[in-house]
Parts: structure tokens; sequence; C-alpha cells
């Protein structure tokens, strides 16, 4: 099943010069490609937008700082079964539980400096890319 999804690069990646690393693992999927790509420093508007279902959380404030502490690389991945299988290349949130060989097991350090963000379902995939690529097909 082809899907598409919106992977961000985030501050502690770009800083950490960890995006070729990050975008050689996607690539290396053979039957993923990465059809829109982009280095951009998010204002708060348009975090507030992505991360609107997080509002009131404990964490909000500190991802919202952090997110627009530096650029981050924004892209859409396109391919098979592509929203589980970033996910999965990612690791879990937390980085200490991460295994080796994810991006997060490999160089995660804190929870929130986990280096990057997938689409979790179609449906944020969706709404994530209108909000990062408006004109993306
Ligand atoms: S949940 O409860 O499953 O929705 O939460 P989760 O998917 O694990 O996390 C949602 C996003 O919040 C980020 N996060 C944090 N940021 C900063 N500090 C702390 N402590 C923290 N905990 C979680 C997490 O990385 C998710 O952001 P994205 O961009 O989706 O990775």
């Amino acid at each position: 099943m082809s899907q598409r999804t919106l992977v961000l690069l985030k501050p502690d990646a770009v800083a950490r010069k960890l995006v070729g690393e990050i975008i050689a693992r996607i690539e290396r999927k053979a039957n993923w490609t990465i059809s829109a790509l982009e280095l951009r420093t998010l204002d708060r508007a348009v975090l507030e937008q992505h991360y609107a279902e997080h509002v009131g959380r404990d964490f909000y404030e500190p991802l919202m700082g952090f997110m627009s502490s530096g650029p981050v690389v924004a892209m859409v991945v396109e391919g098979e079964r592509v929203i589980e299988g970033v996910r999965a290349l990612a690791g879990p949130t937390d980085p200490i539980s991460a295994a080796p060989g994810s991006i997060r097991g490999d160089f995660g350090t804190i929870t929130r400096e986990n280096l990057i963000h997938a689409s979790d379902s179609v449906e944020s995939a969706e709404r994530e890319i209108k909000i990062f690529f408006p004109d993306h097909g």
C-alpha cells in the first residue's frame, strides 16, 4: 500500500550534522522516495498547528521551544507502508528505550531532543503535509 508521510529532522539533527545519515537510512529503502524537502526555521504559528493535539500536555512548551530553536529539515516521503516504516526506523519517543539500529537508538540523547518526527497515521500525514507543503500533489 503506497502512502505518504511528513518527516521532520528536528533542530538537534541539523545542529549535530546528522541530516545526511538520517536521509541515507530513508533512501536505503528501495521502495521509498523523497518527494519534497526543505530546510526551514519553524515559527510558533506553524508549530501550534502541527502540535495542536498536544496543547496542555506537560511537554508542550518545552517541545515548542525546542522545535523553534533552530532550522529543521521538513520532508515528504512516499512509498510502501512508509508511515509505519519511518516510525520503525526512528524508534520509540524515549531514546533510552530505542533499540540500537534505530535512529533514536543510535543517536538519541534525551526525550525532547529525539531527532525526528514522523506522522503516526494516514490522517495525521495528510493534515501535516498540508501544513508544511500545501502545494504538494
Ligand atoms: S503521545 O502521548 O503518544 O501522544 O506522546 P508522544 O507521541 O510520545 O509525544 C508527542 C510529541 O511530544 C514529544 N515529546 C516531548 N517533547 C519534549 N519534551 C518531552 N519531555 C517530550 N515528550 C514527548 C514527542 O517527541 C512527540 O513529538 P514528535 O514531533 O511527534 O516526535
